[in-house]
């Protein structure tokens, strides 16, 4: 099992580490191989996705990354920002499919926005199609405009788009998926005013009629936005678009507590995959030894369970996280008063213990 081990920038090397610490207590023949990416990746080799990190990542099983970008490359050129780093490795590897689990933990229901009632037990997935849409759409750049309301103005423009087999493949995914759960999908779009979108709800109606077990319903992404903090429980599994679902995620994060909590997992049509926390680089708190590496802690358990095959080893890591949560260890992000407030370091040893006990 060959692992591609990209930490990037910010908090990336710190939370990375600790999902090192974690995977190297399992009995597991894991192979790992670091590269660098994003930021750091330029400023060794004048680019955020050098060709060397690409291959390592092609060659792996599974990509573990941790986060990229900092405030300090915003003004590069768009193409050498370390989001771009990101961006190409979804799309050199086709990661088209990507799971975004919302769970809130019994012990973190203090730590949401929201009421306790509304978020308590949450377990919603979100599917997001991950190389398509306006990210990807060709054409797009600046111009001048010939028409529009201001004709001879300056202006800029992205292509919002997706192909049949686009819409269809995450579909699939997505009932599928709704099937090991609740058999629910809402499918968000914006059919009221978007032609993609509008074909995307057809699609979908189309496929769900091989699923006749999973209920379908559809959702205008505004309404979704409003439910989601709403009445969130209500949710199962959610499919939508590459814009839509990077909006919705965040959102539904917060729900569950902290950002610092989410797992994700991107995944190509071979199972092939890039785990992530959901969150990012962080460079506010970078260095410090504060952050969370919980959600890092829980991508590598989706990678052991999704790429590596390896369902028990995956179950004990959440396990070992419940462990250490209802132990009741708190980084600064989840803390609440009556916890214990850790560092980094000690909420990974403290997964590791509690994987040792097990
Ligand atoms: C995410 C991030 C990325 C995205 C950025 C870093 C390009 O926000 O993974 O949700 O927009 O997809
Ligand atoms: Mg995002």
């Amino acid at each position: 099992m060959k692992i591609a081990v990209l930490p990037g920038d910010g908090i990336g090397t710190e939370i990375v580490a600790e999902a090192l610490k974690v995977l190297q207590a399992l009995d597991l023949s894991l192979e790992l191989e670091h590269a660098l990416v994003g930021g750091a990746a330029y400023e060794a080799h004048g680019h955020p996705l050098p060709d060397s990190t690409l291959r390592l990542a092609q060659a792996a099983d599974a990509v573990l990354f941790g986060a990229v970008g900092d405030w300090k490359y915003d003004r590069l050129e768009r193409s050498l920002r370390p989001e771009q780093a990101i961006l190409g490795l979804r799309k050199h590897l086709k990661l088209f499919a990507n799971l975004r689990p919302a769970i809130c933990y019994q012990q973190l229901v203090a730590a949401s926005s929201l009421k306790p009632e509304l978020i308590a037990g949450l377990d919603i997935l979100i599917i997001r199609e991950l190389t398509g849409d306006i990210y990807f759409g060709q054409p797009r750049g600046r111009r001048v405009a010939t028409d529009g309301h201001f004709p001879g103005a300056e202006e800029a423009f992205d292509t919002m788009r997706y192909s049949k087999p686009e819409i269809e493949r995450i579909a699939h995914v997505a009932f599928q998926a709704a099937r090991k759960r609740q058999k629910k999908v809402t499918s968000v779009d914006k059919a009221n005013v978007l032609e993609t979108f509008q074909f995307w709800r057809d699609v979908l109606t189309e496929v769900h009629q091989q699923y006749p077990d999973v209920e379908l319903e559809h959702m205008y992404v505004d309404n979704a936005a409003m439910q989601l903090v709403r009445a969130p429980k209500k949710f199962d599994v959610i499919v939508t678009g590459n814009l839509f679902g990077d909006i919705l995620s965040d959102e539904a994060a917060m729900l569950t507590g902290s950002i610092g909590m989410l797992p994700s997992a991107s995944l190509n049509a071979r199972n092939q995959g890039l785990f992530e926390p959901s969150h990012g680089s962080a460079p506010d708190i970078a260095g410090q030894g504060v952050a969370n590496p919980l959600a890092t802690i829980l991508s590598a358990a989706m990678m052991l369970r999704f790429s590596l095959n390896q369902p028990a080893a995956a179950q004990r890591i959440e396990a070992a996280v419940q462990a250490v949560l209802a132990q009741g260890l708190r980084t600064a992000d989840i803390f609440s008063p009556g916890s214990t407030r850790v560092g980094t370091r000690e909420m990974g040893d403290a997964v590791v213990k509690a994987l040792r006990a097990s």
